[in-house]
């Protein structure tokens, strides 16, 4: 099959767009507002861009069409500051959670039943009970026009200034145990996947 995006032609039940491009790591962005309130939600419009430095990017909608400017996105341009927690098999449920739409002034960390702790170098909290914490100061944003307002996008950068890897996950080898770190990816729909013992391969490079 055939389509133009623009012309919503694809004949499909649902948009298959996000099925595409699978799986998508999910960056789960934990901010700060200007007078303390932490904010959680997450993103798989998100990867690495690059090494050195560390760089990261997530994308929110700005639009009506979700909702307007995301809470992360008006904390993050206002303070400077987010983290990026790793979202795993064991923490599914709250991380799903923590993607409701809430007023600004709602602590989704709280509400998703999750601790925040404080970060080495940033004021945004960290989720304990992730495995991981991208300490990230923000770079800049990059608009992303809709096809009307309402779809419009922004993509925020971020340099990752501070890393935690939480010793368990490191093996006796002194590698990073992603099998026992159980990290999820976003796949189309509702789905998701898993990266465990029976999904991992490996490859030399030629
Ligand atoms: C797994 C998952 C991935 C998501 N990815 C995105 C995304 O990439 N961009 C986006 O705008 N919303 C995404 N959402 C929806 C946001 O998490 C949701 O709009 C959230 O309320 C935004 O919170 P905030 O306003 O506190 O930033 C995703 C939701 C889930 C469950």
């Amino acid at each position: 099959m055939f389509y133009e995006p623009k012309k919503k032609n694809h004949g499909l039940p649902k948009n298959p767009f996000n099925s595409l491009i699978v799986p998508r790591p999910i960056g789960w962005i934990s901010s700060v507002d200007e007078s303390g309130i932490h904010n959680l939600a997450p993103y798989s419009f998100f990867n690495a861009v690059s090494y050195s430095p560390p760089t990261v990017m997530f994308s929110g909608g700005v639009g009506s069409a979700s909702d307007g400017l995301k809470d992360s996105i008006r904390n993050i341009e206002a303070t400077g500051e987010f983290v990026c927690n790793l979202a795993t098999w064991d923490t599914r449920e709250q991380m799903n959670k923590s993607s409701q739409t809430l007023p600004p002034e709602s602590d989704e960390i709280v509400l998703s039943g999750l601790t925040a702790i404080p970060s080495k170098i940033v004021n945004a909290p960290r989720i304990k009970e992730a495995p991981v914490h991208l300490e990230c100061r923000y770079l800049k944003s990059v608009d992303i026009p809709g096809w009307t307002e309402a779809d419009a996008y922004r993509v925020i950068f971020g340099e990752v200034v501070g890393i935690h890897i939480k010793d368990e996950f490191i093996t006796e080898e002194g590698l990073v145990d992603v099998i026992k770190m159980l990290a999820i990816g976003r796949l189309g729909y509702n789905d998701y996947t898993r990266v465990d013992s029976e999904s991992i391969f490996s490859m030399n490079r030629p």
